[in-house]
């Protein structure tokens, strides 16, 4: 299968060339900034505080708890989640974003690092010397993933922390794809990217086979466990709670 290999880029200029926009004003455009919309608003509070409580149970934040927030955005989540740790890591590969995170979504116990997810857990301790994460957080961004890269970015984790939670939140299910495009309108559209091979899929990304993230931890040794969400958060997307 073939990858869109230039996310980075996309991610940098999605907000210009979505919405025209060159930076980030208010916090509105710092949902359109991460995709986080319906029918290109963003997205209702109810959502957004039910995403939260969902992340704050999916992880079983702890007070002690040191987290690494993978593909952070421009921390419009990673903020909220501030009280609930001692301390968040936030990574994203995109400049413009992280630079947004670091005007908005500043907090004493949040750093923003610029680096792609892989290469951060890579070279984790010369980012966070003696610094050991119990938790990962990664949403909405592994269909950004090709499945070695996820593979490889797992296996990192594992290497630096010997105990730990990873909550992938909202990956595209390939099962749930027909509740997307459940329109005939939807459904020619969708044949319409893949025949004019945008392997962007307008900017959603992969849609992901439970199996592949299955046989990927069974391969590294881990526990999975995969939940898709629900509406009206969404009904095809997964979830999914890697550990030890
Ligand atoms: C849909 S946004 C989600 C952002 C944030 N997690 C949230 O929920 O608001 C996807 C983000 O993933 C980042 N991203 C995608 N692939 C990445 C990678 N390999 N390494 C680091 N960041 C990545 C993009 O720059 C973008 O900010």
């Amino acid at each position: 299968m073939e990858y869109f290999d230039n996310w980075q880029d996309y991610w940098d200029k999605f907000l210009f060339n979505r919405y025209g926009k060159e930076a980030v004003q208010n916090e509105d455009d710092l949902f359109l900034q991460v995709a986080r919309t319906e029918n290109r608003k963003r997205v209702t509070q109810e959502i957004f505080d039910r995403i939260i409580a969902l992340i704050k149970t999916g992880l079983d934040l702890d007070a002690g708890d040191i987290l690494v927030d993978l593909c952070c955005g421009n921390g419009l989540f990673t903020y909220e989640l501030r009280d609930s740790v001692k301390q968040i890591t936030g990574v994203d590969f995109s400049k413009s974003i992280i630079e947004t995170a670091n005007k908005y979504k500043k907090a004493d116990n949040i750093s923003y690092h610029c680096s792609g997810a892989v290469d951060f857990m890579k070279s984790y301790g010369t980012f966070l010397p003696g610094i050991i994460p119990s938790k990962y957080l990664m949403n909405d961004a592994l269909a950004y993933f090709p499945p070695n890269d996820f593979k490889e970015l797992v296996f990192c984790i594992k290497s630096v922390s010997p105990h730990f939670k990873f909550l992938v939140r909202g990956v595209p299910n390939d099962e749930l794809k027909w509740n997307y495009y459940n329109t005939p309108e939807r459904k020619q559209f969708y044949a319409n990217l893949q025949a004019k091979g945008d392997l962007t899929n307008d900017g959603l990304g992969t849609w992901w086979q439970p199996q592949d993230i299955k046989r990927i931890c069974d391969e590294l040794g881990l526990n999975c466990e995969i939940t898709n969400q629900q509406l009206p958060v969404s009904n095809f997307r997964m979830d999914i709670c890697i550990s030890i």
